[in-house]
């Protein structure tokens, strides 16, 4: 089973970022948690800061893949091209944010992620990232 997992703008910064929000770990270790939770899984790993990088990176792989997890991160409240590019490709796509984000500011509530996604999830931290894997996996 191939997984893609794609963090949006500043989440390279987890560990260090607003850790009272965020976490004191970086994704980069987390993902080895993940890799040896699920060693059968093919996992990629791609964050960027730049919206068109998370639209090509979801065009890329949006056909062969089982899964993808997606955490856009601000793009979700403004991206209309990832949205646009969620509903365009094959592979089902499960929403991830770290926090709460209906219990923040009011710009957080909107995303443009979530209708197009088959699931999302919030405010369960990390474990959300591995509870997805566990959707796909059981599905
Ligand atoms: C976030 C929530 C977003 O509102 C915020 O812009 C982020 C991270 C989260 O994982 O909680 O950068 O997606």
């Amino acid at each position: 089973m191939k997984i893609a997992i794609i963090n949006g703008p500043n989440l390279n910064l987890l560990g260090k970022r607003e850790t009272d929000i965020y976490g004191n770990q970086s994704f980069e270790t987390y993902m080895q948690t993940l890799q040896q939770m699920f060693p059968d899984i093919s996992f990629t790993y791609f964050q960027s800061n730049i919206e068109g990088e998370l639209v090509n990176e979801l065009q890329r792989v949006g056909y062969e893949f089982d899964g993808i997890i997606i955490n856009p991160a601000a793009y979700t409240h403004t991206s209309v091209a990832i949205g646009d590019a969620i509903a365009a490709i094959k592979t089902p796509v499960i929403e991830v944010h770290i926090s709460n984000v209906h219990a923040r500011e009011d710009f957080r509530k909107l995303s443009h992620v979530s209708g197009k996604s088959v699931g999302s999830i919030f405010g369960l931290g990390l474990k959300g990232y591995e509870l997805a894997v566990r959707w796909f996996v059981s599905n």
